[in-house]
């Protein structure tokens, strides 16, 4: 339940909005929630909180752009970060030098070479499920369990050099980190008992020491050793991937998924037309946001609108809201491959624009090599069950029923 009233003077005159966006409610279906925040203006004011909040599509990009008065430097949560920061919590110019390091690391260059043992992953993870089924046999799994939480706890540490040992842990590991994005509630209590240990894990994995001699991360470390960046910040760098690369990859193909199964005639195009792989991901990730909200605090007094939000101010930032705003996209709620879906704000915008998302994609793309090649038809075979978590959409349970070709 939600009213729009204005706020208190001291407020300014931005439109407030009684929702909790992190209620167990809005949690299972945001998309009520994200509605009424757009509808409410170009920036509301959530007094539960006390932070503003920006749901369409004009006002984020901009806002997203304006690093020199939106900045991350205390933190892209509600709160001030409780750990040591990393790439994602820079303001420049400590953000650049490590920016640069990391984008040229994951280049779409880079990632090129690293394909056809992406390609080979992504047949080790479908082919045992689909073993021994015959041509017009069916198959059920669970798109998150069986897939898409396995290609990206083994691919993406391969590429950088993670060592096998513990990689169970990576999903609780970022799945504390992005609660910690969102108010001290019940989901970021549930995580703080393990914080200190897997965050501990995380540290000595990205140590020199604990890194393969090839990969993301002994290439952070040889840009150490060049000059571009300290040995200080080193590990850092190396767990921002961890802790941005894993959870948000997993939970965006299980998405892609669910919006292939829920939209036959999308997967049939798909079928018809393999050169669609790119545009089915971007596209599943617009409709189905995985990083639902990060925040933003105001440096200065910022006008959006005719709106001033006061200096020291948290701002949340709806990815989802903006990547479904009518005023940016025809049909927005319509799961559709024949937009154009780049420009959505699923990797963010400006100078935090995700810079791993080349690594996400290949793993999308050689993911759905491998199903179009085998499968004839997608369909859902149960409830979908979601594991809610403050910043992303997190999936728990994705049953699905394939017909093989
Ligand atoms: C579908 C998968 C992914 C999604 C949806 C996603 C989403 C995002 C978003 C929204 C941001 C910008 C945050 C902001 O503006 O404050 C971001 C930044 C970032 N992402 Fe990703 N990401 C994904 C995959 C990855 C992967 C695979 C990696 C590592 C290889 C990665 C590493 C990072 C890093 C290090 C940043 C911070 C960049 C900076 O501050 O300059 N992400 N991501």
């Amino acid at each position: 339940m939600s009213t729009i009233s204005n706020c208190p003077a001291h407020h300014t005159s931005a439109p407030k909005l009684e929702d909790d966006p992190f209620s167990f409610e809005n949690l299972e279906d945001p998309l009520p929630f994200q509605q009424r925040l757009r509808e409410a203006g170009p920036v509301a004011y959530l007094p539960q909180y006390g932070v503003y909040a920006i749901g369409r599509f004009a006002e984020l990009t901009s806002t997203l752009e304006n690093w020199q008065e939106m900045i991350s430097g205390s933190g892209v949560g509600m709160h001030e970060p409780w750990r040591a920061r990393g790439l994602l919590q820079m303001d420049p110019p400590e953000h650049d030098a490590p920016r640069e390091v990391l984008q040229e690391i994951l280049s779409s260059r880079a990632l090129r070479a690293l394909r056809e043992s992406c390609l080979e992953r992504a047949d080790s993870v479908i082919s045992p499920l689909l073993e021994g089924v015959a041509g017009g046999g069916q198959v059920e799994l669970d798109a998150y369990h069986d897939i898409a939480s396995v290609m990206p706890v083994n691919f993406f540490p391969d590429a950088s050099g993670i060592s096998e040992e513990g990689r169970e842990n990576l999903v609780p590991y970022a799945d504390h980190i992005f609660n910690a994005g969102g108010p001290r509630n019940e989901l970021y209590k549930k995580g703080e008992c393990r914080a200190e240990e897997l965050g501990q894990w995380a540290n000595d994995k990205c140590q020199r020491d604990a890194l393969k001699p090839e990969g993301f991360g002994a290439d952070i470390w040889a840009a150490a050793d060049r000059g571009d960046i300290t040995h200080e910040f080193a590990p850092l760098l190396t767990r921002s991937l961890l802790s941005a690369g894993v959870d948000t990859t997993v939970y965006g193909i299980t998405g892609l998924l669910y919006a292939l199964a829920t939209n036959p005639d999308q997967w049939a195009a798909l079928k018809e037309n393999p050169g669609l792989a790119r545009v089915a991901f971007d596209e599943s990730l617009r409709w189905i946001a995985p990083v639902q909200y990060l925040f933003r605090k105001a440096g200065t007094d910022v006008r959006i609108g005719s709106h001033v939000i006061p200096e020291g101010t948290r701002v949340l930032l709806s990815y989802g809201a903006a990547n479904r705003d009518p005023r940016r996209w025809e049909n927005p709620d319509k799961f559709d491959l024949s937009r154009d879906p780049s420009g959505h704000l699923a990797f963010g915008m400006g100078i935090h624009q995700c810079v791993g998302q080349h690594a996400a994609r290949l793993q999308a793309a050689c993911l759905l090599e491998k199903l179009i090649e085998r499968v004839e038809r997608i369909e859902l075979s149960g409830e979908v069950e979601y594991n809610h978590n403050n910043a992303l959409r997190g999936w728990g349970a994705v049953p699905l029923r394939l017909t093989l070709s």
